[in-house]
């Protein structure tokens, strides 16, 4: 009897040991925490997507859960900070190696920049210097004098799944406007896959491949269809754009955005490099 708890420990420590091993990705966008919005229902469904994450290869993951839009009124920054809180504990107890930090994906609103100031909508990492930026997707909005406003609070946005906005995918030139408005681009790693269909995995490819996105990161809610597949796509940017590129997008500058730091380009110069 004895034994066999014994050899149970190891288990569980030689298990904890070969995670931690692979842990390299910090994720910006994740519907991690339970009963909040259209992610986890449950703290179990929460905690068996953490251990999904945890075995991707994640070691830090930015907590977004919807702010506005269709979740208008639901969370607060403090609603937030607290099921992070509670979500940190659990992973703890339950020997789920995973770093929660606060944040939200906040839909498209006119009171932005003075919710910001009252402390209701979430920065990234609550770090007070990045946004992500949730547009809707299927009509065109101008979101230029929105970027400027932010600069002013020394905010810069980053604009979730533009993949998946179908005015962009139409006319991509649009985006290039706003990253000279410090707007950076985040496409979903599921999309690079193929989850959502070959059409916008033709457009996520076009958007990297132009050098114009930054960031990738899972956008998961859960084990199944909208699982995370960071590694994955880590694999397929590294064949096809290098290791290089799938290292600035994947890891580099993910983490630099929880750390508040800059983000770093991805230029066509790199992409050029990596062809050679
Ligand atoms: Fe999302």
């Amino acid at each position: 009897m004895a034994d066999s708890v014994n050899e149970n420990m190891i288990d569980a420590r030689n298990n904890q040991l070969e995670v931690r091993s692979r842990q390299r990705f910090t994720d910006i966008h994740c519907h991690c925490l339970p009963g909040l919005d259209d992610g986890p229902a449950t703290m179990a469904e929460s905690i068996a997507l953490c251990r999904l994450l945890a075995r991707e290869g994640m070691a830090t993951v930015v907590a977004t859960p919807h702010q506005f839009g269709r979740f208008k009124d639901c969370n607060t920054a403090a609603r937030v900070r607290e099921a992070v809180r509670h979500l940190n504990e659990t992973l703890k107890n339950n020997c789920v190696l995973l770093n929660i930090l606060p944040g939200s994906e906040v839909h498209i609103d006119e009171r932005i920049c003075r919710l910001l100031e009252d402390d209701t909508i979430m920065t990234l990492a609550d770090g007070g210097k990045y946004i992500l930026l949730e547009l809707p997707r299927q009509v065109s909005i101008d979101i230029t004098p929105l970027l400027a406003e932010l600069a002013q609070m020394n905010i810069q946005c980053i604009i979730s799944h533009v993949e998946r906005i179908a005015p962009f995918v139409a006319r991509p030139r649009t985006l290039v406007r706003w990253i000279d408005h410090c707007g950076h681009l985040q496409i979903t790693a599921s999309s690079l896959v193929g989850d959502f269909g070959s059409k916008i995995q033709r457009a996520a490819w076009s958007i990297l491949e132009s050098g114009w996105a930054a960031l990738v990161a899972t956008d998961s809610h859960d084990t199944h269809f909208r699982r995370p597949r960071m590694g994955v796509a880590f694999q397929l940017i590294s064949a096809r754009l290098g290791k290089d590129i799938a290292h600035r997008v994947c890891i580099e500058n993910p983490s630099r955005v929880v750390k508040g730091r800059d983000i770093a380009p991805v230029s066509i110069c790199d992409l050029q490099e990596a062809e050679r």
